[in-house]
This record gives C-alpha cells, sequence and structure tokens, in this order.
C-alpha cells in the first residue's frame, strides 16, 4: 500500500486538475455495481463521488475479485487514470489499475432505502456521511465563515464571552443550572451583557460560540444547545443596529450562493427564493404585524410576543427577510431600551426569515440609563448582586449601543429549505436527545 499519510492526497473536489493522469484516492465505498466484465466503484472521499470503472481485463484476477467481496462503506483505495466525461456525475470518472480495500466494513446500517428519522438521528455519526447532509454541514461551513469574514472586514474584534455565568440573560425559565464548587453557575443563554462591556472597551465586537437553554418545547426551531453570532456596537441606535443586521444577512446568503451551488443542488434548494434575499429588508412596526396577523385569521392577542405560527404567517407575506420593530416593552427581556416616543415599546428588533423560518435575528438598542436600568432588574425580580458589573457600564461613559444574536441553525435551517433544525448541526442536542 501506497504512503497515504501526506497533506497534497489528491481530493475528489479537485480531481479536475488531474484530467489524463494517474493518481491514487482514498477513500469509502458509497456503493458498487458489478456487472459480468466490469465493476462500477463509486469512491466517496468527504469533497465528492467519484465512478472508478474497474475491467476484469485491466487489473489481476485477485484485485478484481475484491470488487465482489468489498462492503458498502468498507475504506478503500483506487489508483486510476483520470478522464473527463460530461455523462459522470462530477464530470470526470476513472479507469482503474488498482484497488485496495483498507478495512472492510461490517454490514452498514444505512442503506439507500428510507429510514426513520429517530433511527437516523440515533446514527447521526454515521449519518453525516450522506449526501444531503454532507452538503448541509458545507454550507453552514460557508455561513460560518462567512459570518466571521463580514465583522472582521468591518472593523469588529472577536471576543470570546464565557459559557459559565453568575444569572440569567434571557429570563429565568429556559436556565441550566450546574454545581460549581460550593455555588451555582448556569450555562450561558447569551454572550450579549458581556459584549456591551466589550463594546465599551472596543467599540465594535461580537462574540460567537454555544449557548444553551433549557428549552422545553419540542419544536422544528428549538435546540437546546445551539451557536449565535452576537455583534454589539457603541453609539448606535436601533435604526443602525437594523441596517448592520440587514447588510450581514445579505452577505451571508450571498456568500452561500457563490461557495455552493453543487450543495445547494444536492439538497434541491430552490435557488432563486435565496437570489430575492438583497437589500433592502421590509421593516415594520409591531403594530403593522399585528393587523397582518389580524387580517389572516390568527388567534393572537395584540400585546403578546408572537409564537411560531404567528411568524410563519408575518415572513410568509414577504419574499426577503422582515424586520419587525418596536415590540410591547412587557414581553421583552429586561436590557432593551424604552422607545422615548412611547415607553410602552422596546427599542428592539427580530428578524423573520421569508417560507415561514421565522425568527433568525434577535436584538435592540439597549437600556443605558443607570436608574432605568436598575428599576428593571428589580422588577424582572433578577438578582441584582450579579448585575453589579453590567450597571458598571452605565455608570462609567454610557453610551447608546445596540446590537442583536443570530441563530445559526434556524440561519442554516433556512438557507437550507430544511424543517427541521436538527440537520443542521453536527449533533443536535434536544429535550429528548443526547446521544450520540
Ligand atoms: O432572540 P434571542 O433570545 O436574543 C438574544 O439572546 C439576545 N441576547 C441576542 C443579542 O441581542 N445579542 O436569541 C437570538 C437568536 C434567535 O433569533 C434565534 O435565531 C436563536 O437565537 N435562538 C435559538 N436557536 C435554536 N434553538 C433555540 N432554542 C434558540 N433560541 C434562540
Ligand atoms: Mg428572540
Amino acid at each position: 500500500m501506497q504512503n497515504y499519510i501526506n497533506r497534497d492526497k489528491i481530493y475528489v473536489e479537485n480531481i479536475g486538475e488531474h484530467d489524463g493522469k494517474t493518481v491514487t484516492l482514498y477513500g469509502w465505498l458509497y456503493n458498487k455495481r458489478v456487472k459480468g466484465k466490469l465493476a462500477f466503484l463509486l469512491l466517496r472521499d468527504g469533497t465528492g463521488i467519484i465512478q472508478c470503472v474497474m475491467g476484469k481485463n485491466d487489473v489481476s484476477e485477485e484485485v478484481f475479485e475484491r470488487a465482489d467481496k468489498v462492503t458498502q462503506e468498507s475504506s478503500i483505495m483506487i489508483t486510476g487514470t483520470v478522464h473527463a466525461d460530461q455523462r459522470a456525475p462530477g464530470g470526470y470518472e476513472m479507469h482503474v489499475q488498482d484497488f485496495e480495500i483498507i478495512s472492510l466494513a461490517q454490514e452498514y446500517p444505512i442503506t439507500p432505502k428510507e429510514h426513520g428519522t429517530t433511527f437516523l438521528m440515533d446514527h447521526r455519526h454515521l449519518w453525516h456521511r450522506s449526501k444531503k447532509q454532507n452538503a448541509i454541514l458545507r454550507i453552514r461551513h460557508t455561513i460560518i465563515k462567512a459570518i466571521r469574514d463580514f465583522f472582521d472586514k468591518d472593523g469588529f474584534t472577536l471576543i470570546d464571552a464565557p459559557v459559565f455565568t453568575p444569572a440569567a440573560c434571557e429570563g429565568t425559565t429556559t436556565l441550566f443550572e450546574t454545581d460549581y464548587f460550593d455555588t451555582k453557575a448556569y450555562l450561558t443563554q447569551s454572550g450579549q451583557l458581556y459584549m456591551e462591556a466589550a463594546a465599551m472597551a472596543f467599540g465594535k465586537v461580537y462574540c460567537f460560540g454555544p449557548t444553551f437553554r433549557a428549552e422545553k418545547s419540542k419544536t422544528r426551531r428549538h435546540l437546546t444547545e445551539f451557536w449565535m453570532v452576537e455583534p454589539e456596537v457603541a453609539f448606535m441606535d436601533l435604526d443602525g443596529d437594523m441596517d448592520l443586521a440587514e447588510a450581514f444577512v445579505a452577505y451571508i446568503v450571498q456568500r452561500v450562493l457563490e461557495s455552493n451551488q453543487e450543495q445547494l443542488k444536492v439538497i434541491e434548494r430552490d435557488v432563486s427564493k435565496l437570489e430575492a434575499v438583497v437589500p433592502p429588508f421590509p421593516r415594520i412596526h409591531y403594530d403593522e404585524a399585528a393587523k397582518i396577523l389580524a387580517d389572516n385569521g390568527s388567534e393572537f392577542v395584540f400585546g403578546d410576543d408572537f409564537g411560531a405560527a404567528d411568524e410563519t404567517i408575518i415572513s410568509n407575506q414577504f419574499d426577503k427577510p422582515v424586520m419587525v420593530h418596536r415590540y410591547p416593552a412587557a414581553v421583552k427581556a429586561f436590557y432593551m431600551k424604552n422607545d422615548p416616543e412611547n415607553p410602552e415599546r422596546a427599542l428592539c428588533v427580530d428578524m423573520l426569515a421569508p417560507e415561514g423560518y421565522g425568527e433568525i435575528i434577535g436584538g435592540g438598542q439597549r437600556e443605558d440609563d443607570l436608574e432605568t436600568l436598575l428599576r428593571k432588574i428589580r422588577e424582572h425580580d433578577l438578582p441584582e448582586s450579579s448585575f453589579q458589573w453590567y450597571l458598571d457600564l452605565r455608570r462609567y461613559g454610557s453610551v447608546p449601543h445596540a446590537g442583536f444574536g443570530l441563530g445559526i441553525e434556524r440561519t442554516v435551517a433556512w438557507i437550507c429549505g430544511l424543517h427541521h433544525v436538527r440537520e443542521t448541526i453536527p449533533f443536535a442536542r434536544l429535550m429528548h436527545r443526547l446521544y450520540p
């Protein structure tokens, strides 16, 4: 066997650079067909799949017999000549000169037949190998890279927020509590409060990491562990926040369209829907959104937050993401600034993705007045002592500031057109899922 531990290995995605040459590929057997004197081996290497054609007369008898023996997902090594072939899926196929089985796989549990979701989620560690899951997680990779690039190019500094926290940020009902020596700690629900501190030190910042919520709801939009990116900017108001969110989401979608045409094809995404996602995005007042619901026969009660079904109705009215602003302050978090023109309302914004996907962004302008913030912390029954550091930000040079949080998994679900967020993260954590 050839030495395959080198960085210069040839991968299927770059096979076009080797047209006419003899190369060795390493991977797994995706599928096979043996027809008389020909064996068709589909090699999968994580970057793509290529058909390798082996003629009985071109290899030794021993090598040809391996085609009979090799099982789905066995690890394999194939040497052969690359040929451009328009009929082949990736535009190339390989004519085999040598074929070795590195490790013969046992009977593989995931077959081309239909499997139930529970079965597939139980085999998530293997399910990643299938075409569709591979495509989704590659698109997730592009989205994350685009997020980082967007902020890095715009002068933001990445500031990592802690995972263990002393108090709630997004309400006490979804806190994961854990022992922390002789006290209690909570897994972070959001890095926002720390980003507010960082914005006062660095001007424009963002954090990007896992966040945790003990969501007892079993919906297709909720995970207990999800990834969130949270920018925060000093000297920015709600309008500035919406401008930022709009440019940001348009950029992410554009990058996926540039980088992932192949993957979008695999998952059969209607790309015309994504191509429509260009600024400006509609911006509507909460009252206007409430009117849309009333006109569409929703049982929504004015003054409440929108439920998932309501968000679906609202977002279905637009072919771009819609930003809904100025929700009633009573249904929003303690840190939001009230609208000076209508103190019952918060200077907040939610961005709802089109095609019924609902909220992907929540954010807004923060309360910057010390006394008002202190009053809100008390009204929300939050432990004042845990928030002294946060109040310091209003004691020492308070400024208008704003930011938002974008949930990665909901964004991936929307961009990929998936029904459920469980397929958007490598290993989903849900109320009833902690395995594998
Ligand atoms: O609207 P949320 O709760 O906002 C915050 O956490 C703010 N502190 C963010 C900020 O202003 N820095 O959450 C933000 C986003 C949601 O819009 C949604 O995309 C995602 O996080 N999200 C979830 N995604 C998956 N599963 C869950 N349980 C989620 N909860 C929120
Ligand atoms: Mg929200």
